[in-house]
């Protein structure tokens, strides 16, 4: 097992990442605060994992609260829920939350804790790829709204985060796949290095090699460690993990919650951001071409929603966390490895970019997975 740290100074917290450490208690039981416990999870997760978190938490009298399976149920009415659960049980300012399933189970778990009498503890049991490279570490919490993602929220760190890797047994390749987009990210954003470590292992990741994957999430998490704890609340810095986040959650909006995975969303919005960037000079043409290669490998989606005019994109987007003062900014890249985070580009290259990225079929997303 490894153990890296957020350092966040008082609140700073470890992520252990290993094989069959679900159910340790040594590494659970010391981050439990008070001794009201209550596990969230959803209906997909639970059967398969929730006996092992339970035997994690030893002799402590736990809930549980099993929520629906879908992006779509990320909402302020599904947390209400934990809530209403929450109150039900006298459960005080002392309470341990525990997340245990994907990103949507983590963001809606961490978003409670964070409103719950003003905030509690809560700790991540990351079982998606993608949760274990991103969405368990760095305390950013919330729910989607129809008008727009993840924009109801708080930033609420955990205590600690458990990844077993040995979860990613019985995840689908679609949902693997799409883990691989945000490991993809890190390469892109900020560790050139790493990104020719994917290009020349990426199928041991797609076959689930463990060894590949342990590396894989290590130096993913470390990457986002390091941002997170130079820039916590995304003043600065930490809005370099959003690349491709801009078009990607227009995308999850403009489509409906759930038709694209959010690691799919990411990865087309990860390649226009590329693709903008190339048309301003700033990315070589050989370079936007291997990103579009490793993505292909990984079974992304290099296109967009056939469904989306480029005027419905230019809308969707204007709702984005990162308009500023009604601007758009975009996370673009200077080379792999480089990335900044700009407003100045040109409304026609944007226009053109959207006009001519190929249509994808949203259903033919699954097939090309199976
Ligand atoms: P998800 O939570 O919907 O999980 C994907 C699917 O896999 C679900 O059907 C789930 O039930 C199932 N599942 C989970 N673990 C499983 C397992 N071990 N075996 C079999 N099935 C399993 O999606 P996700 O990709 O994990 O997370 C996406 C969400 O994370 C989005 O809402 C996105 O906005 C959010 N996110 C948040 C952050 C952050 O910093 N907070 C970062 C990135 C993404
Ligand atoms: N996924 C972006 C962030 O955590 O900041």
């Amino acid at each position: 097992m490894n153990t890296l740290t957020v350092a966040l100074g008082d609140r700073s917290y470890p992520i252990h990442i290993g094989s069959r450490i679900l159910a340790d208690q040594q590494l659970l039981i010391p981050h439990i605060k008070g001794n009201q416990v209550l596990i969230v999870t959803n209906e997909t997760v639970a059967p398969l994992y929730l006996e092992k978190a339970q035997s994690a938490l030893g002799n402590f009298e736990t809930e549980t609260v099993i929520l629906p399976d879908g992006e779509k149920y990320k909402t302020l009415e599904i947390t209400r829920r934990i809530f209403t659960h929450l109150l039900e049980k006298h459960f005080n300012r002392t309470a341990t939350l525990i997340a245990l399933g994907g990103g949507v189970v983590g963001d809606i778990t961490g978003f409670a804790a964070a409103c719950y009498q003003r905030g509690v503890n809560f700790i991540q049991i990351p079982t998606t790829l993608l949760a274990q490279v991103d969405s368990s570490v760095g305390g950013k919490t919330g729910v989607n709204h129809p008008l727009g993602k993840n924009m109801i929220g708080a930033f609420h760190q955990p205590q600690c985060v458990i990844t077993d890797i040995d979860t990613l047994n019985t995840l689908d390749n679609r949902q693997l796949n799409a883990g691989i987009a945000e490991i993809i990210k890190y390469g892109l954003i900020r560790d050139y290095e790493f990104f020719e470590w994917l290009e020349d292992n990426i199928e041991k990741l797609i076959q689930r090699d463990k060894d590949a994957l342990i590396y894989a999430i290590n130096r993913s998490c470390m990457n986002k460690a390091e941002v997170v704890a130079a820039d916590e609340k995304e003043s600065g810095q930490r809005a370099l993990l959003n690349l491709g986040h801009t078009f990607g959650h227009a995308i999850e909006t403009g489509t409906g919650y759930g038709t694209w995975l959010h690691g799919e969303a990411i990865a087309s919005g990860m390649l226009m951001a590329a693709d903008l960037s190339a048309r301003h000079g700033w990315l070589s043409s050989h370079e936007l071409a291997r990103i579009k290669s490793i993505l292909l490998r990984a079974s992304l989606p290099t296109g967009t929603p056939a469904e989306l005019s480029a005027q419905q994109f230019l809308d969707l987007m204007s709702v984005d966390k990162k308009v500023l003062a009604g601007k758009l900014r975009f996370v673009l890249l200077k080379a792999i490895g480089k990335s900044f985070v700009t407003e100045e580009f040109e409304q026609s290259h944007l226009e053109e970019l959207l006009n001519e990225t190929p249509g994808i079929n949203s259903a033919d997303l699954k097939i090309r997975n199976d």
